[in-house]
């Protein structure tokens, strides 16, 4: 039954794929071949090449029964697509395979999945394995589920039960799941086994407060920079001052883990991406130990100008990020791999600008890396207006309030979600840098994703109806001091 629904899947994306319209596909980020995709799952280091998988509907370019897609690298970078490796059918994930990991043990490649199955008011999760021996075909095991009713027995709610992320700690490994309390709060669970096949329930990880959201989905725990780390996407988590305005957030608690009572203390709490498009994400440990993060870069419940324009895809993964921990914050950087694609086309000295603005005209390319520091005096504002034709992309940084905020108002299709006011822009606080606000930008085709170098970051994507070529920085007052600005080609 699996492998007819993988056939079926692997040709339908061969015979199909051509049709694919291109106009905003992004080209140095992992999207599949034609079809939907969301989360990304199972990211692993395998025999000396990062795998990503990722769930994926390839019939439609919206949300349907959930297949696991596939690729894999070297670099982060550039990305080889595989073979559809989960299909849903049997009767514990005839539904959906939804999120789950992978893990490598004696030399194979295991998946830890979610069985989705829902009829009618019936809902039903648990955890399964599907195993390899190449990293490209997988066999589900034959003893399926690997965790289910009777380990949550009353504790969970085995209808809201998901996003298994295994790994190893020591000589046990350890699997950690999403739920939702009675009253309708997230709950994370942890498992433990010797042997990925047996498992026992071992502890409540973390517990959320009200205000927290109604189900947390997709965690992720590890190790990193002497501190411990939970990541998860909680729905409907309460507006905080500039953070949690998506209806579906990112959250990373920081603390430490108690191994013995397997509770996590959490001494810092905070969003992970301040966009409009970033949801799921999940780690990896690379070759040198360094812990890589990628996420889904488009949101739930909002229109996909794609699948409106019928162009037979929506999705794409986020540049895979690596991560520290600083003053218990989680810090983005972009993965080092991308700058040896980077072809600078444009540059500039140390200069000051007695007007307080310059325009780079015909310079925005659809492939893009923009780099700057600006020196901001206080109660400046700096605007570095992107893509500008009518209108533009506006990220906008206020010395007064140590805000930086991006926009899309105005640029191309709106993307209309269900939260109460049409969501167009983001916020987040930066501090200055030496007096300095230094900002990094990806564009690729219908997405941006912006690095300060305090670690935070925005992503959003837009589709433009007519492309914006150029780009200005411009200061509200005095002149522009521009210490470092250079601007090129992403090849591919
Ligand atoms: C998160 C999520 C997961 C689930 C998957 C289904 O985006 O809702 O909780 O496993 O997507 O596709």
């Amino acid at each position: 039954m699996h492998k007819i629904e993988v056939e079926k899947a692997n040709e339908f994306i061969k015979k199909r794929s051509q049709e694919v319209v291109t106009t905003y596909r992004n080209r140095y980020h992992l999207m599949a071949p034609i079809g939907w995709i969301n989360d990304p799952n199972g990211f692993v280091y395998f025999q000396g090449e990062y795998h990503l998988f990722f769930q994926y509907y390839p019939y439609d370019s919206i949300w349907g029964p959930m297949h696991w897609g596939h690729a894999k690298s070297k670099d982060l970078v550039h990305w080889e697509q595989l073979p559809v490796a989960l299909a849903p059918g049997e009767e514990y994930d005839k539904n959906g395979c939804f999120s789950g990991s992978a893990i490598e043990k004696d030399g194979k490649l295991y998946l830890v999945y979610t069985g989705h199955v829902e009829e009618g008011d019936y809902r039903r999760e648990v955890q399964c394995l599907a195993v390899s021996e190449d990293g490209i075909h997988f066999e589900k095991y034959a003893n399926n589920p690997i965790i289910a009713e009777e380990h949550i027995a009353g504790i969970g709610n085995i209808a809201e039960f998901r996003d298994p992320k295994v790994f190893k700690r020591e000589d046990t490994y350890y699997t950690i799941v999403a739920s939702q309390t009675s009253d309708k709060r997230g709950q994370m669970f942890l498992f433990e086994s010797n042997d990925l096949f047996n498992w026992t329930f071992k502890s409540i990880v973390a517990e959320g407060q009200k205000d927290q959201g109604v189900m947390w989905e997709c965690p992720d725990l590890f190790h990193l920079d002497g501190k411990d780390v939970l990541i998860f996407s909680p729905i409907e988590m309460k507006v905080d001052d500039y953070s949690y305005w998506n209806t579906s957030s990112t959250v990373a608690f920081i603390g430490e883990m108690d191994w013995e009572t397997g509770k996590l203390s959490v001494e810092n709490t905070h969003e992970i991406d301040y966009g409009l498009d970033f949801y799921a994400p999940q780690t990896c440990e690379g070759p040198n130990g360094e812990r890589i993060m990628v996420a889904w870069m488009q949101m739930w419940h909002r229109t996909m100008p794609t699948n409106e324009l019928n162009h037979l895809w929506s999705g794409s993964m986020t540049l895979p990020r690596e991560l520290h921990v600083k003053e218990n914050r989680l810090v983005q950087t972009p993965p080092k791999g991308i700058y040896q694609t980077f072809e600078e086309t444009l540059s500039m000295d140390e200069q000051t600008i007695p007007s307080g603005q310059i325009v780079f005209a015909d310079s925005v390319l659809n492939q893009q890396y923009v780099q700057f520091a600006i020196e901001v005096a206080e109660q400046q504002k700096i605007t570095f207006s992107y893509a500008q034709g009518n209108e533009a992309l506006r990220l906008e940084y206020d010395a007064t309030t140590a805000l930086l905020s991006f926009s899309r108002t105005g640029v191309g299709y709106d993307l209309k979600g269900i939260e109460k006011t049409q969501l167009t822009k983001r916020e987040v606080r930066v501090p200055l840098v030496d007096n300095q606000l230094k900002i990094e930008i990806f564009r690729d085709t219908s997405s941006i994703e912006i690095f300060t170098t305090t670690g935070e970051t925005m992503t959003f994507t837009f589709y433009e109806q007519e492309q914006g070529k150029d780009m200005q920085l411009k200061t509200n007052d005095g002149p522009l001091v521009i210490r470092s600005f250079a601007s090129g080609k992403i090849s591919e």
